[in-house]
């Protein structure tokens, strides 16, 4: 049996949480296995409850699941909150505790929606298969010092990039061994031509890379990468980079494969449980409108069902009823583009479940 803590969040986090659960609970019919499923409060809409983002027994449910399926956090009503109020900072504190270093996002290119990527068709007739390994727990999102004050009656503001070589040697391991099971290219991406951590980053990453010599291994710098990812996306199988990069540009790998809202993502680390959640966010102006894409969920799932559970199988095949959703021409409302059939957040939901449950 396993434990999955869901966290759905704030603005359309429970919708698509809900058609992504749909999913699992298909899977445990399909493949006779138990998934016992249990809800916690986080982000905004727990702060109005209990004060907090992070409450202390969300936290207690998270750290005996076996995995966590998170939904997104974040709204205007909650923005102008000081940081430590803040929803973002449930994740970031989550990631942090759970000691998840790595950040898996791929970026996919489905044929059925060539149409909806923003690059022009000559550039992307070669299918593109991308992903970017972030480190998750170091650099300018968790350096210290960290804060604003006011120097000689003006305000000043630092925030701290910093590295150590153990935090830089694991992720990589991570990623090379990605690398290992995909196309065997790893491209780290860096800034070392200015920044200090960048040059340390590129040593221990060379260093690496010698107990992986099935790996071709490729440096890049980071403004030439987001320069790459739109002109040549097809050069690249797995992006190694730190945590702020890594953010940038997986938002805009993402945007190349024609929806954010299709876009999975799982934190892992050396213990579970692992976190998986769409990279789409919140989206306040389309919650409970059923307009939400439960694609970068529902894959999200499936992450969860190769990496947690090694249910290699079952992630193939929800994989594959998503594809076939597509292929059949079914949009969620941001899809829009080129739609024929546009459905409902809960019908396309249904429409996946219907495909993987009748798929043998
Ligand atoms: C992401 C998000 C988060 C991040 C925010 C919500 C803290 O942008 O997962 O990419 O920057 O890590
Ligand atoms: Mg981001």
């Amino acid at each position: 049996m396993y434990n999955i803590a869901i966290l759905p969040g704030d603005g359309i986090g429970p919708e698509v949480i809900t058609e992504a659960r749909k999913i699992l609970e298909a899977v445990e019919q399909k493949y006779g296995v138990v998934m016992n499923f249990s809800e916690g409060a986080v982000g905004g809409t727990a702060l109005d409850v209990f004060r907090t983002p992070l409450p202390e027994a969300t936290l207690q449910l998270v750290e005996n699941s076996d995995a966590v399926l998170f939904g997104a956090v974040g709204g205007p009503k909650w923005d102008k909150l000081e940081t430590y109020l803040r929803p973002e900072q449930a994740i970031l504190e989550l990631r942090k505790q759970l000691r998840l270093y790595a950040n898996l996002r791929p970026a996919e290119l489905f044929p059925a929606l060539i149409g909806a990527s923003p690059l022009k068709n000559k550039l992307i007739q070669r299918k593109f298969d991308i992903l970017i390994v972030r480190e998750l727990t170091g650099g300018l999102y968790y350096g210290k010092p960290k804060g604003m004050k006011r120097v000689d009656g003006k305000l000043e503001a630092v925030d701290t990039m910093i590295y150590n070589e153990d935090q830089i040697e694991r992720v990589a391991h991570t990623a090379f061994m990605i690398a290992q099971n995909k196309k065997k290219h790893l491209t780290s991406v860096d800034k070392a031509n200015v920044l200090e951590t960048s040059r340390l980053w590129r040593d221990v990453v060379e260093r690496v890379s010698m107990n992986y010599p099935d790996v071709e291994l490729s440096h890049m710098y980071v403004d030439n990468c987001s320069m790459q990812l739109i002109s040549r996306p097809e050069q690249f199988d797995v992006i190694l980079t730190e945590n702020t990069f890594g953010d940038i540009l997986s938002d805009e790998a993402g945007a190349l494969t024609g929806s954010l809202g299709m876009l999975p993502s799982a934190s892992i680390g050396d213990n579970k449980p692992f976190i998986y959640e769409p990279i789409h966010g919140s989206a306040p102006d389309i919650a409970g409108k059923g307009k939400a894409n439960p694609i970068g969920c529902i894959l999200s799932a499936a992450m969860m069902l190769e990496y947690s559970f090694g249910f290699h199988e079952a992630a193939r095949k929800v994989k594959s009823a998503v594809e076939k959703a597509l292929d059949m021409g079914y949009r969620t409302y941001d899809m829009f583009a080129d739609a024929k059939k546009v459905v409902t957040t809960a019908e396309m939901g249904d429409i996946i479940k219907g495909f993987l449950i009748n798929d043998d």
